[in-house]
């Protein structure tokens, strides 16, 4: 084929050339009708597949999120999802989809921890090879990103990581490694620079990517990334978005000058065209990926849901046996986060919340307790009538001065028009809608939106502001643009004509419209203590917090790990009333818990997807095994993390002093215990792990359930060594395998351990050190009952 391929890059000129090489637009990579290349569609695709645009009229499956899929411990589970995630790329049309995110867990302040798998680099690999092996074994393109070293998000785009190469081959780069061994097609270069220079022009990607790696796919940017011109010489092969215009006609003249050999160029071509070929899109039809029904889709998100969910702390209260009344408690009960934030946001069709999930299941009351935001929520259906078509929805109108230009009948309060054609030629958007107040009260209506934008309440003009977005990051203004609103008190039943009208502002074309309200709410001091009774006279209380879109999201770090608002408050005085508390923990990434020794139990759910609520009831009744283990170490409170720092230096410098001890390797070289250890995760019954037995790089393990239910296990393998003249982690994971056995059965975990993690980074290359390592085998970094020397 490769023939081929030189044949048709033949018969392009260099305008042609260039063209390829940059996007056609935003999500989309140019094609050329001469030589039978198509347009090819690409979406975000982490946890769920937008598409090219985010509209709840085309939705998607939300699945877990990064840190959750890495919680299972599961290559098989990934593959299905992988599956999945292909059959939802063919049902949208597109070529590839941008994930998986497999930068790591450097700090738990990054703010797409939620997004990244884990802290450990070979559990990255592995949760990241299988991903990457289903999506393409269906001729869909994975696209692992951002290559490398973007663990953080403070000042993303200039942050410029400075690392030594061993601290590079042995934790960043590794999970792209075992990526391109896996097959991927395409794999994202990163904002930040390393070690003095960006990304898309880093010498990175020659050295190890393309060269010893033998990595033969695209280097797409990370949208906007491409910084110069004459950076086109280097390794970075399409820009993304595109026309890019520093890579249109100035590209085409320092060619001609002879700036930029054309060579360059060819080259980057030449990949574009062997992965139009892979995923179908040259002369050819994309292949068919399997079919999911809706039921099966759904039942495969419960069940990772499920199985992602890590029970750090039981007393013996869960599984809840046939409780008599369930007070469930906290705000994120009723509006959790399915999903994390950013460009991993997908619209699916429904959610389960908590609330809906286990009052299906148990005698459930709700209260709140505590609101984690004073933001309003983009309206509800069942309160918003579209005028038009008198059904439930809004009328989305755009228009040039008093010409209509087009209409739809909208299905959600909070829309992103971005890249949507009609709101590119549209001067003014509106959204118009019949609001019924359900209760009475004093209710806040509003929009949120960037641009003038007017709120008109019965046909009276009631607010106008040149709103400007909050900061700089496109992202943040796409996903979380400014809110205004005027408070009215209504009557139960009353209805209230609203129309927010928006002319597009803040330099950039209409991101998105939201008719935003904020129902009565009682006082916080009285929901507060609504919620502690209604724990005080319930069987159990069941608790859910969580962290909010504000505090953890693509585009910035968190500042504290807090759990935000009273949610501490309102667990601790629970737990004071109720001996038999829950707590459901709703974040990506680690919380501080204050309160955790003192109650019942602690289940971790991260961001489970769109099945939350059904999963969680799957759990907490026990019809399901709680069946994930961390990922990442769990810290007691923020000042015990040793590797902490996510904010460059003045110079842009952000030094990764600890060079190879991040995650649990620096919990055990600070000899500071964390609340909850790397692989830690409880199930509903016990183990006994004997006979371990060691033959090459292959260890088997007798793995005995001795409790009274089946259960799930993930036995995990450790290496250490007693003398060695390199500097070492203590121990460090070497592998891992997750066995099922019912009561009283007796299985054989069989696990491989790949010669890599024998072998360290010199400035020779990889090499392992002699004498022996012993192996330690046992089910979280730091419970090893069986060891055994391996050479
Ligand atoms: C993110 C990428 C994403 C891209 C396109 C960027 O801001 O960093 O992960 O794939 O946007 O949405």
């Amino acid at each position: 084929m490769s023939n081929t391929i030189d044949e048709l890059l033949a018969g392009l000129d260099l305008p042609a050339k260039i063209e390829l090489i940059s996007g056609a637009n935003f999500f989309r990579f140019a094609g050329d009708p001469s030589i039978g290349l198509a347009e090819m569609p690409v979406s975000d695709g982490p946890s769920g597949v937008r598409g090219e645009q985010w509209d709840e009229r085309d939705p998607s499956v939300s699945l877990p999120s990064g840190t959750a899929l890495a919680a299972t411990w599961d290559r098989e589970l990934l593959t299905e999802i992988g599956a999945l995630i292909a059959a939802e790329a063919r049902r949208k049309d597109v070529y590839a989809v941008l994930g998986p995110t497999i930068n790591l867990h450097r700090s738990p302040l990054g703010g797409r921890h939620f997004e990244c798998f884990s802290e450990d680099p070979l559990l990255t690999a592995e949760i990241a090879a299988a991903y990457v092996r289903s999506v393409q074994a269906h001729g869909v393109s994975a696209c692992p990103k951002h290559y490398v070293a973007n663990d953080s998000e403070t000042e993303r785009f200039t942050a410029d990581v400075i690392a030594s190469e061993r601290t590079l081959r042995e934790l960043y780069l590794y999970p792209f490694e075992r990526s391109v061994q896996a097959g991927a097609w395409m794999i994202m270069a990163a904002y930040n620079s390393v070690n003095g220079v960006t990304m898309t022009e880093n010498d990175l990607l020659d050295e190890p990517l393309k060269g010893e790696w033998g990595f033969d796919g695209v280097v797409v940017s990370d949208w906007t990334a491409v910084r110069s011109t004459l950076g086109a010489a280097k390794g970075n092969d399409l820009a993304m978005p595109g026309p890019w215009e520093a890579w249109g006609k100035p590209l085409e003249e320092a060619v001609r000058a002879g700036q930029v050999p054309e060579s360059a160029i060819d080259e980057k071509v030449r990949r574009i065209l062997r992965f139009a070929e892979r995923v179908g899109a040259l002369n050819g039809t994309p292949r068919q990926a399997p079919a999911f029904t809706d039921a099966a889709a759904q039942q495969l998100v419960r069940t990772a849901a499920a199985k992602a969910m890590v029970l750090a702390s039981n007393d013996g209260t869960l599984p809840l046996n046939k409780p008599a009344g369930v007070a469930l408690l906290g705000s994120a009960a009723a509006e959790p986060r399915f999903m994390g934030g950013g460009s991993a946001t997908v619209i699916p069709s429904h959610t389960t919340s908590p609330l809906e999930g286990l009052s299906q299941a148990l005698p459930v009351v709700y209260t709140p307790g505590v609101h984690l935001s004073e933001n309003m929520l983009p309206v509800p259906l069942d309160l918003i009538t579209d005028p038009e078509t008198g059904t439930p929805g809004l009328d989305l109108r755009y228009l040039d001065g008093d010409t209509l230009l087009d209409q739809e009948h909208r299905t959600a309060g909070a829309l992103m028009l971005f890249g949507n054609a009609n709101a590119l030629r549209a001067k003014t958007i509106e959204l118009r809608g019949r609001l019924r107040a359900d209760v009475a009260g004093e209710w806040r209506i509003g929009f949120a939106g960037v641009g003038t934008l007017s709120l008109t309440l019965d046909g009276e003009q009631v607010l106008e502001e040149n709103v400007v977005p909050a900061g700089a990051d496109p992202v943040e203004m796409l996903l979380n643009p400014p809110q205004r609103s005027v408070t009215r008190t209504l009557a139960a039943g009353q209805e209230v004509d609203m129309l927010v009208r928006m002319v597009p502002g803040g330099g950039f074309p209409a991101m998105g419209i939201t008719c935003a309200v904020g129902r009565p709410r009682r006082s916080a001091d009285e929901e507060f203590a609504a919620a502690v009774e209604l724990a005080r006279t319930s069987e159990v209380a069941v608790v859910v917090v969580g962290t909010t879109e504000q505090i953890e999201s693509e585009g910035f770090d968190r500042t504290t790990l807090r759990l935000p608002g009273r949610q501490d408050e309102l667990v601790a005085a629970v737990a004071a009333v109720n001996p038999r508390t829950v707590v459901v923990v709703n974040s990506g990434s680690p919380v501080e818990m204050p309160w955790r020794d003192d109650v019942a139990a602690v289940l971790l759910t991260w961001f489970p997807g769109q099945e939350f609520g059904a999963a969680l009831a799957d759990v907490l009744t026990g019809a399901a095994e709680p069946g994930g283990r961390l990922p990442t170490t769990w810290p007691r409170t923020i000042d015990e993390v040793p590797v902490l720092n996510t904010k460059p230096a003045a110079d842009n410098a952000l030094p990764y002093e600890e060079g190879i001890h991040i995650g649990y390797r620096a919990w055990l070289k600070s000899g500071v215990a964390p609340a909850y250890p790397f692989g830690h995760g409880l199930g509903y019954t016990s183990w006994e792990l004997a006979d371990l037995k060691v033959s090459g790089r292959t260890a088997t393990v007798s793995v005995r359930n001795t409790g009274a239910r089946p259960g799930r296990q993930v036995v995990q393998a450790y290496l250490s060594r007693s003398v060695s003249t390199v500097d070492r982690p203590v121990r460090w994971l070497s592998g891992f395998a997750a066995v099922e056995a019912a009561p009283g059965e007796t299985v054989t975990a069989t696990i491989e351990l790949p010669q890599r993690s024998f072998e360290h980074w010199t400035d020779q290359g990889w090499t392992v050190e002699p004498g022996a390592f012993t192996l330690h085998i046992g089910t979280s970094v730091t419970d090893l009952p069986l060891t055994a020397d391996i050479g």
